[in-house]
Parts: C-alpha cells; sequence; structure tokens
C-alpha cells in the first residue's frame, strides 16, 4: 500500500514536472550556491521585502530566512510585514521604493492590490520578483519565485486516492473540500490539482459531497484564515451531518483551513474520523499529524525558496541569466512570468522527522 503510495506521487511529481516545463524539479543545487554574488558587489545594496502578514505561521519562516540569507549573502535588508491589511502592504512597498531599495521581494496579501506600487517600482527601474504568490495584473513583476502550486494539489488528491483505494474500493465515500482564498493566485492552482485527481471519482458518484460543493468559490477561505474555515466547516457538519452520516475526507488546501476543520470536528463530530489532507507542515498540523488528528501535509522548505530568490536577487543585480524552470505556466492577465518553481515534498507521519527534525527545519521540542 505504501509503495503504492509512493509510487502514485512519484508519477504525479513527474507528470507535473512535464506539464508545466520544469527542466530542474529537483530544484538541486541551489542550497549550494544560493549566493551568487560576493560580499563585495552586494555591499550597498538593499533588498525590500514585504512579507503579508505574522499571523499565519509560515510567512514569519519565510521573513526571517529571506533575511538571514539576504544579509549572509551581504545586503541590506528592509523586511516588513503587513498585518493582512492591503492598506498598510501598499504603504510599505511605496516606502521602501522612496527609501531607494534595489530590488523588491514581494508576497502580495492580495495579488491584485499593488498595482500603483509596481507601477512605482517599474517608473523607478527597480526590479520585482513576486515571492511564493504570483502578483497580478501588471507588467512590472520581473520573476516568480514559489512552489509548484499545481502539484501541491496533485500530492493531495493523490493521497486521497491512494488512502481511500479509489480504484478497487466500492465506497460511496463522503468528501468535504475547504480551499483557500480567492485573492491569492496559489488557491486556485492547489484546488484544481486535487479536483482534477479527484473528479473523476466524483463524477461516478464514488466520492460523494454532502454539501454539493464542489466549486472553488463554493469552497473557498477568504484570508486563508482557520477561523473562517472552522466557521464553515461547523456549518457543514450541523447542516448535513448530524443525523450521523460519516465524513469520509476533508480536502484541505493547506494547514490553516485544516486546523480550523479540526476544530470544528473536536467540537462537533463524534462519526468516523476523516481523512485530512494540509500543505506547509505547520507546528500546529504537524503536533495533529503525529496524534492521529491530521493525515499528511505538504512540506514547502522555505529555506529552500528563500535560497532560491537570494539567487534570483543576485543574478539581477549582477546582470546574469536569472534561472527559471517555467516560462508558460503563471500569466498574470498582463504577461507571462518567468518562474522559478521549487518541488513540494509530501509528508506524513512515517516521514515527519526526517523531513522536520532532522533536516533541522523544528527541533523537536517544538513539536510537543
Ligand atoms: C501559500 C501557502 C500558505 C497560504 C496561506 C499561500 O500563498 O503558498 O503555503 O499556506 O498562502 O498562508
Amino acid at each position: 500500500m505504501k509503495k503504492k503510495m509512493i509510487s502514485a506521487l512519484l508519477s504525479a511529481v513527474m507528470a507535473t514536472a512535464l506539464l508545466t516545463g520544469c527542466q530542474d524539479a529537483a530544484d538541486s543545487g541551489a542550497a549550494e550556491d544560493a549566493t551568487v554574488v560576493d560580499t563585495a558587489f552586494a555591499n550597498g545594496k538593499k533588498v525590500g521585502v514585504s512579507m503579508p502578514t505574522k499571523e499565519l505561521q509560515r510567512w514569519n519562516q519565510d521573513g526571517s530566512n529571506m533575511e538571514s540569507e539576504l544579509k549572509a549573502a551581504g545586503y541590506e535588508v528592509d523586511l516588513q510585514y503587513a498585518s493582512s491589511d492591503i492598506q498598510t502592504q501598499q504603504n510599505q512597498v511605496k516606502e521602501m521604493i522612496s527609501e531607494g531599495c534595489d530590488v523588491l521581494v514581494i508576497a502580495a496579501i492580495d495579488g491584485s492590490s499593488l498595482g500603483e506600487g509596481l507601477d512605482m517600482a517599474k517608473n523607478a527601474g527597480i526590479p520585482v520578483i513576486a515571492y511564493d504568490r504570483l502578483l497580478m495584473d501588471s507588467d512590472a513583476v520581473s520573476y516568480y519565485a514559489t512552489f509548484d502550486n499545481y502539484m501541491v494539489g496533485t500530492v493531495q488528491g493523490t493521497y486521497i486516492k491512494d488512502a481511500l483505494d479509489l480504484d478497487n474500493a466500492k465506497g460511496p465515500f463522503n468528501l468535504e473540500m475547504t480551499a483557500g482564498d480567492p485573492g491569492d493566485n496559489n488557491a486556485g492552482f492547489f484546488f484544481n490539482g486535487a479536483y482534477d485527481v479527484l473528479k473523476p471519482y466524483i463524477e461516478e458518484g464514488k466520492l460523494n459531497v454532502v454539501s454539493g460543493r464542489t466549486s472553488f468559490e463554493e469552497c473557498a477561505t477568504p484570508g486563508w484564515m482557520a477561523e473562517t474555515a472552522q466557521a464553515r466547516a461547523e456549518e457543514i457538519l450541523a447542516s448535513c451531518y448530524a443525523d450521523g452520516t460519516d465524513v469520509d475526507v476533508w480536502l484541505c488546501s493547506n494547514d490553516s483551513t485544516a486546523l480550523g476543520v479540526e476544530n470544528a470536528l473536536a467540537a462537533n463530530y463524534s462519526g468516523k474520523y476523516p481523512i485530512i489532507t494540509g500543505q506547509d507542515c505547520d507546528i500546529e498540523n504537524t503536533k495533529n499529524m503525529i496524534a492521529g488528528k491530521q493525515s499528511m501535509s505538504v512540506f514547502k522548505d522555505t529555506r529552500t525558496l528563500a535560497r532560491r530568490v537570494v539567487r534570483m536577487v543576485g543574478q539581477i543585480l549582477s546582470s546574469q541569466p536569472v534561472d527559471v524552470n517555467d516560462t508558460a505556466t503563471y500569466n498574470n492577465n498582463v504577461i507571462t512570468v518567468p518562474s522559478y518553481l521549487c518541488e513540494p515534498v509530501f509528508a506524513d507521519i512515517n516521514n515527519y522527522r526526517e523531513l522536520l527534525i532532522d533536516s533541522g527545519y523544528y527541533t523537536e521540542d517544538q513539536l510537543k
């Protein structure tokens, strides 16, 4: 069973690599030569790093990894968090530009909200790297670095398919789905990646979405907030599962939404505990994975992404060709942004220790 799952995941990974034109899916070597510029070159160069919020765990890690990697490479860093407030992020970006940064790295709260700042950057000749989330509706975006977002969804969908043995089991199984923030371009990729795997089984009736909510819009979670996902899950449990019907599986696009669903189940549900997916390997979710309350997550090592972006910054500022491995997938409604997609990794109770503790991502104590 385990072997089968690994091989299915592997073929999903390979298929997506082919689909996205990914030439270097393994992201090998990024760690070793991430800082292509020497300290002398970087000296005096300032990088503005705009992060969406400290409220969701991963951005703290992304911000601090970016800051330490950039500083180690010799750059000055202006790191700002925008408290999930679009206006604050707009102001912070404009300030970074007027205070004279040489490159901007932006993880947007809402991908379509930074047009004015991006225009300012373009006029000032400041290259912009979209960090993890694509910046939409603008031709001022120079590069995009992210994890392969469609592949994240494929890994989640394939996990469900294998865990329920959908090709052989009789079913039907009850499925609910919780997706991400409609303002985040990634959210659709995650949802579609998973849905494309599950769709045939939904269509043949082997997977039954009892709430009837199957579109991204019906499943979305504004702001990716756990509380919002929890409220929606409570409403679904009350209206569709209060009569003792079991929910067999709950697809959650990421860990903050999975946490909301897990909280809703703990408070309002006593049936068979469902399979639950996630993404990010947040601390709370990894603890839940260890406790059997979440089945899997997708690990996106933020250290890898930070190194990749520092490498991009160095290549841009030293006028070298910038490494990208996807020039087809990420159209932001104005241009197709040359992208570097890092590879997301499947995580569960069996491999979390190696991935997260042995690699130094978390200490053992953080997961207690
Ligand atoms: C990221 C995910 C994250 C989500 C909420 C997305 O843009 O790609 O890793 O879970 O935002 O923070």
